[in-house]
C-alpha cells in the first residue's frame, strides 16, 4: 500500500492538489481513499459533496475519509477517555469530554495514522492520499509516532509502576484511581499502533511526502523550513507542486507583467531551495476549482500522463545523521562537479551553500541553528555539512 501526505503553508491548495491526485489515481484502476486529518474539514468542499464521519464512497476506486475527531474519541478512545477523566476528577479538576479531548492536538493525526494501520490491515486500498493541515501543525503531528511513544512511555511507564505497587499494597495510592487493565490494554494498542505505523512512514518507497507551494516569498520560505523539518523526521520528501503558477499569457495586455516577472525571480527561488527534486506545476484555474470535473483538469495539469503513485525518489534528496555524536545534514547534489564547496551563514537560520557553480539555501532545523558548523565536503554527489552543538 502506498501513501501519499500533501502538506505545506495554509491556503496553498493541499485539499484540491490531495483530491485531485485522488481522482487521478482512482482513474488509473488503484483503489484510492482520500483522507484528510485537516479539522477544518475541506474535501467536502472541494469535492462539492457532503461528507460523513465514516467513509463515503464517491465513485468507483475512490472513497473519501473526512477525520471526525469527536466521533473517534466516543468510539475508539472510550477507555482512555473514561480514565483521563476520572483521573481529572481526582485532581480536584472537572471531568473532560470527548469533546474537550477531541481539542489536543494531535488527535485527528494520531487517528488518521491509527486509519493507515488498519487500511494496511484489510488491504482494501492501493493508495492512500493524506489531505493534511497547514504545515505548523502537521509538522508536528508527522513526528507523532516518536513523541506519542515518548509520552506513553514516560506517562504510563509511571502509572505502570504505580500500578505495581499499589496492587502489592493497599490496592490504592494516593488519591489517583488507577488505570484498568482495559485502559492499560488501549495503552498498549496505541504504543503498537505507533510503532508499526512508523515503519509505513519511514519506508521511503512506501510513504512519500509532496511539499505544495505557491510562488511567493513567504510560502517559499515556510516550504522551506517545512522539508529541513520533514528530513529531520526521516520522511521522503519526493516532490514539489508549485501550485496558482500564472501562465505567460497573463501578461498579454501588460496587467500581469510585473507580477509575472516577480514570479519568474520566485522560480528560481524555488530551484535554489529544492533542487534536484522533482518539481510539478499548476497553474491559477480561470474560474472556480471545485467539483470532479475540475480536479481532473488539475491532476491533468500535476502529472500529466504520469502515474501519480509513482515514487519519484528513492530519498529525500537532504538528510540528517548522527555520526559519533556530530549532527551531519547530508544533500545530494547530483550534476555538480566541483568538489569546491563554500558555506555562508546569511542568518542564524539559514545557511547558503555554493558547491561548483549551484547555489543552495537551507533554513536550519531549531535544534542546529546555534550549532557550529565544523565541516563541509563533497563526496559521491552529496555535500555533508557538519555541526556541532554547544
Ligand atoms: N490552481 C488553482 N487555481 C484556482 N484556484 C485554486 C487553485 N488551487 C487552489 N485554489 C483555490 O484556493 C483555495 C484554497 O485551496 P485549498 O483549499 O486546496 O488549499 P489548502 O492548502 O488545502 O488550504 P488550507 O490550508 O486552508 O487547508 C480554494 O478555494 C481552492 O479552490
Ligand atoms: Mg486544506
Amino acid at each position: 500500500m502506498r501513501l501519499i501526505i500533501y502538506t505545506g503553508k495554509g491556503g496553498v491548495g493541499k485539499t484540491s492538489a490531495s483530491a485531485a491526485t485522488a481522482y487521478k489515481l482512482s482513474e488509473l484502476g488503484y483503489r484510492t481513499i482520500l483522507m484528510s486529518t485537516d479539522s477544518a474539514h475541506s474535501l467536502g468542499d472541494s469535492l462539492d459533496m457532503e461528507l460523513g464521519s465514516d467513509i463515503v464512497h464517491v465513485k468507483e476506486n475512490l472513497d473519501v475519509l473526512e477525520i471526525d475527531i469527536i466521533h473517534e474519541m466516543k468510539t475508539k478512545w472510550n477507555d482512555i477517555q473514561n480514565y483521563v477523566s476520572a483521573f481529572m476528577l481526582s485532581q480536584g479538576m472537572g471531568e473532560i469530554s470527548a469533546e474537550e479531548m477531541a481539542i489536543m492536538p494531535g488527535m485527528e493525526m494520531i487517528s488518521a495514522l491509527f486509519y493507515v494501520n488498519q487500511f494496511e490491515d484489510e488491504g482494501n486500498y492501493d493508495v492512500i492520499v493524506m489531505d493534511t493541515a497547514p504545515t505548523g501543525e502537521t509538522l508536528r503531528l508527522l513526528s507523532f509516532p516518536d513523541v506519542t511513544n515518548w509520552y506513553l512511555e514516560k506517562g504510563f511507564g509511571v502509572v505502570k509502576r504505580l500500578l505495581h505497587i499499589a496492587r502489592a499494597t493497599v490496592g490504592k495510592i494516593m488519591d489517583m484511581p488507577l488505570p484498568s487493565d482495559e485502559v492499560m490494554e488501549s495503552v498498549a494498542d496505541i504504543k503498537d499502533n505507533m510503532d508499526r505505523v512508523k515503519a509505513i512512514l519511514e519506508d521511503p518507497q512506501r510513504t512519500t511526502v509532496r511539499l505544495v507551494l505557491n510562488p511567493e516569498k513567504m510560502v517559499i520560505k515556510e516550504t522551506m523550513r517545512a522539508y529541513t523539518y520533514l528530513c529531520l523526521y526521516n520522511k521522503n520528501v519526493e516532490a514539489l507542486i508549485v501550485n496558482r503558477v500564472l501562465p505567460e499569457e497573463a501578461g498579454d495586455g501588460g496587467f500581469f507583467k510585473d507580477k509575472l516577472e516577480e514570479q519568474r525571480q520566485y522560480m528560481e527561488m524555488i530551484h535554489h531551495a529544492f533542487d534536484p527534486m522533482e518539481i510539478r506545476y499548476c497553474e491559477t484555474m480561470r474560474t472556480e476549482l471545485r467539483g470532479l470535473e475540475k480536479l481532473k483538469l488539475m491532476g491533468d495539469m500535476i502529472y500529466g500522463d504520469e502515474d501519480p503513485a509513482k515514487v519519484y525518489a528513492a530519498e529525500s534528496p537532504m538528510r540528517f545523521v548522527t555520526v559519533d555524536g556530530v549532527d551531519r545534514l547530508e544533500m545530494r547534489m547530483p550534476f555538480v562537479d566541483s568538489s569546491n564547496v563554500e558555506l555562508f551563514r546569511i542568518d542564524q537560520n539559514t545557511l547558503m551553500v555554493h558547491v561548483g557553480s549551484q547555489k543552495r539555501n537551507i533554513l536550519l532545523p531549531d535544534a542546529l541553528v546555534h550549532a557550529q558548523v565544523i565541516g563541509a565536503d563533497f563526496k559521491d554527489e552529496k555535500l555533508v555539512i557538519r555541526f556541532k552543538r554547544d
